[in-house]
């Protein structure tokens, strides 16, 4: 009951406070229409039986197309004024998978201080939307939203955004924008809209109270900015990006942060523990069976960051200066002289914000030579995975993965015994950029 009266409150009090825009009301009288969700508590009785789910996904896929033929419209009027560009802002787009500290290494970027803009996995709302009843996507479809959404952010236009978010802001106002609490751009000041009583902010602001999130004035402040940078973890292939490395009005830096497939699969089982109990089951009965979905899911990630790495590492003309590689395991060992490394790469100041905030949330220290080092058993904190991952799953992740260990630098197990032992390291020295 009171559920429902807050659902209610969320959905009317932006109705009340725009109650003279028409249109916009019947944007989103459109948009409940449209989906058929069961905590939509305003869905209009009898249409349910329309509203077959395979149905609602088409409409979206297509309300999708039309969004991105009127951008590309809108993109085309852009380019013919190209001379508006740049003036030496960057656009770094941190691209990951999950389990892969990503989420820390994000924060290098968040803590830059007043001159970036960042945002935290914005397409979490486009891939929500383009989810199928099947439960994956149409990874085209997906892939063409993906950039094109991360195009219209660095430019911070947050119109194609805002078609993705559910329920659809109005006015540009929004209650839901997915872990706004973790962009420090969209918790500041100037982007901090007056708390409106009653109403519920889903991902509220740590720093200060805020209101709804009114993209209009997030738009506004990114464009005060002089840098962007973005994390995701949903981009599966770096040239589907491509067009954003030639967008003459961006100048894009990739950075791809990869970790041992092995430690990410450790952390999963630990994280999704029910989804991996027959796992464990079968590493202590027997066989683990290579057909299984979760396997083929391993495999399709594997191979999907080995080729985006190998394009990057290729040099190809539009991704000459634009492609950098970093391992988890050595930015958890020397989380200094990496994000150092990555500022550099990025041509953009490594501010003081950003250094004490690594030596806040790391145990790096300088040393008297000058040089960055990092907490003394960190090679520990980062193959502590080797001692809760079964060595029959770890031949498994060998077996499918192989070529994206071999790339990376991290070296096979042949028997428990060295899986478990401190004194083998699994990471081999490797060096990737010549930044
Ligand atoms: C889906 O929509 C089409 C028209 O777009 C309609 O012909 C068809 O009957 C619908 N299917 C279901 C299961 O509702
Ligand atoms: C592109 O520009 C033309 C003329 O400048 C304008 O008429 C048209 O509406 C614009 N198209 C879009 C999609 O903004
Ligand atoms: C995926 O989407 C694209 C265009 O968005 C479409 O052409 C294609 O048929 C779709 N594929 C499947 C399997 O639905
Ligand atoms: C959102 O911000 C813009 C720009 O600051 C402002 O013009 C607009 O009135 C704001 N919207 C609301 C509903 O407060
Ligand atoms: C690793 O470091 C932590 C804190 O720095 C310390 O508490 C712990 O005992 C150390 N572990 C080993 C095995 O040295």
């Amino acid at each position: 009951m009171r559920i429902k009266y807050t659902i209610s409150l969320v959905f009317f009090v932006p109705l009340v406070i725009i109650v003279m825009e028409n249109n916009i009301i019947s944007r989103m009288s459109d948009k409940l229409a449209l989906k058929q969700t069961p905590q939509t508590p305003l869905q209009p009785r009898g249409l349910s039986h329309i509203l077959q789910k395979h149905n609602a996904s088409f409409t979206r896929l297509s309300k999708t197309n039309s969004a991105f033929s009127l951008i590309k419209r809108r993109l085309e009027n852009y380019s013919q004024h190209k001379e508006v560009v740049t003036r030496g802002s960057k656009h770094i787009l941190l691209l990951a998978t999950t389990r892969t500290g990503s989420s820390f290494v994000g924060e290098f970027f968040n803590q830059q201080g007043d001159n970036m803009f960042f945002l935290f996995e914005p397409l979490w709302h486009v891939e929500k939307m383009l989810t199928l009843e099947t439960g994956g996507t149409n990874s085209t479809a997906s892939a063409k939203a993906y950039r094109d959404v991360l195009q219209q952010l660095f430019l911070c236009d947050f119109s194609l955004l805002e078609s993705f978010i559910e329920p659809l802001p109005v006015n540009h106002i929004t209650t839901g924008l997915f872990r706004r609490e973790s962009s420090n751009s969209l918790c500041q000041e100037s982007v901090c809209s007056p708390v409106i009583k009653g109403v519920f902010e889903r991902y509220r602001c740590r720093t200060r109270r805020c209101g709804p999130l009114n993209l209009t004035m997030a738009s506004e402040s990114c464009l005060q900015k002089e840098h962007r940078a973005i994390k995701s973890v949903k981009v599966r292939q770096l040239e589907n990006l491509r067009p954003l490395a030639e967008d003459p009005r961006l100048d894009v830096k990739f950075i791809q942060l990869v970790r041992d497939p092995r430690a990410v699969l450790a952390s999963r089982m630990v994280a999704f523990a029910a989804k991996y109990k027959n796992w464990k089951q079968l590493a202590i009965d027997g066989e683990v069976p290579i057909d299984d979905d979760e396997v083929r899911n391993l495999k399709g990630n594997c191979d999907n960051i080995r080729l985006s790495a190998e394009i990057g590492l290729r040099q190809p003309a539009w991704l000459r200066r634009r492609y950098m590689l970093l391992r988890y395991e050595d930015i958890a060992r020397f989380p200094m002289r990496k994000a150092t490394e990555m500022y550099r790469f990025a041509g953009i100041p490594f501010t003081p914000q950003v250094k004490s905030w690594i030596l806040k949330n790391t145990q790096a220290s300088k040393e008297t030579s000058g040089v960055y080092s990092t907490q003394k058993n960190s090679s520990e904190q980062v193959e502590k995975w080797r001692f809760s991952l079964p060595f029959k799953i770890a031949q498994v992740v060998q077996k499918v993965c192989g070529p994206t260990l071999k790339l990376f630098g991290y070296k096979f197990v042949s028997s428990e015994e060295m899986l478990t032992d401190k004194s083998i390291s699994l990471i081999e020295d490797k060096v990737f950029n010549f930044v």
